[in-house]
């Protein structure tokens, strides 16, 4: 019998990129809406849900699917910030994820941030389809020779440093875990403080977690360079927008670039374009002209998209099979 999957948070490009790797031994049924408590009624019968970075997988919600008889969520995507791990593992659900999709998509996203900022392509592009070729405020500056921080030296991290580099930037690193072959390719690990005050750039490429809640708040603002630029393509919650939002009115901060933001779950990956947006601190801060925001969309290229919907049918087929392994696999409940 086909293994019987719901795919929440679904856009057409999730029904492309599964639908064109999944076979006759799955059935799948997707989901525009977000899976939370509203939603959770429509899983009876099923034995796997496929969720994605807005959903809602808080204790009720889990507690729910277990009672519906769902054994498996499958998380599409790294983060799984959103996951209630220990409610997983009380009602014997698994979890499995997609811990490496290829970090390049997430680390050029980071780095087109930054050339945007600094070059002011945005700018441009418009100033030139409007006939306007004055070059007023577009000044940028070399990126060789700059220092920049990376927060966080796993997988995107990484590949963020590697681009860096090749720029002829100096990377300082701040990570618990050094990496050796990122120490023998030019970086230095540093302490936070100093990666704070040195960086003309700083890049977070660590995940949410409690520890890491507001890593860059109002007392990390002060500790950076005067115009500093700053890019977070992690998870929202890692800055306190407000603090950020101070940040750009006094001036210390001088470029920034996110793809993630604290409330985006009420905003990203839909159309609002014929709505009054009613989040006053998401329109305070994109009205700034020195901010660009992405709408979580590091992750989305072909390759990325590819890989992604593989492993996670992957983990799906595995589970079911009782063949699942540890990799992939945040909880992993006995047969
Ligand atoms: P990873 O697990 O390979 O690396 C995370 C690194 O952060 C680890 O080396 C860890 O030791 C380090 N770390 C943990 N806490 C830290 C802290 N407080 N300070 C400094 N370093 C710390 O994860 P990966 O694949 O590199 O992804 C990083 C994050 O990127 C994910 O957690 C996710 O939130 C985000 N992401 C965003 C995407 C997007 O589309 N914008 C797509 C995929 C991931």
């Amino acid at each position: 019998m086909a293994i019987k999957i719901g795919v929440f948070s679904s856009n057409p490009y999730d029904e492309s990129s599964i639908g064109e790797q999944a076979n006759e031994e799955v059935e799948l049924s997707y989901f525009s809406a977000h899976l939370n408590l509203q939603t959770v009624p429509v899983c009876q019968g099923l034995d796997a849900v496929c969720a994605f970075v807005n959903d809602d997988i808080s204790e009720d919600v889990i507690a729910k699917l277990a009672a519906q008889g769902v054994s498996h969520i499958a998380m599409r995507c790294a983060g799984y910030n959103n996951v209630d791990i220990e409610a997983a593992k009380k009602h014997n659900i698994a979890i499995s994820h997609v811990p490496s999709y290829g970090p390049e998509a997430v680390a050029e996203h980071a780095v087109a941030l930054m050339l945007t900022l600094n070059r002011r392509m945005h700018k441009a592009y418009n100033r030139v389809r409007d006939g306007n070729f004055n070059l007023d405020g577009l000044l940028g500056f070399n990126m060789a020779g700059k220092t920049v921080g990376i927060v966080g030296t796993g997988q995107i991290g990484q590949a963020t440093a590697k681009i860096l580099l090749g720029f002829g930037c100096h990377v300082l690193c701040v990570d618990p875990y050094p990496n050796q072959e990122l120490i023998d390719a030019g970086v230095k690990y540093v302490d936070m403080a100093a990666l704070l005050s040195q960086s003309h750039i700083i890049s977070l490429h660590c995940p949410l977690n409690n520890d890491s809640y507001h890593l860059i708040d109002a007392d990390a603002i002060a500790q950076m360079q005067k115009g500093v630029m700053l890019i977070n393509t992690s998870r929202g919650g890692l800055v306190d927008t407000q603090a950020l939002i101070t940040g750009l009115k006094t001036h210390k901060i001088g470029y920034l670039g996110l793809d993630v933001y604290e409330m985006e779950s009420e905003l990203f990956f839909k159309d609002h374009s014929f709505e009054i947006i009613q989040d006053d601190v998401f329109e305070r801060l994109s009205s700034f002209h020195n901010v660009l925001i992405t709408g979580h969309q590091g992750f989305f290229t072909k390759e990325a998209l590819a890989q992604i919907a593989t492993t996670t049918l992957l983990n799906i087929k595995q589970w079911h099979d009782g063949t699942a392994s540890q990799s992939t696999f945040l909880v992993l409940p006995n047969p």
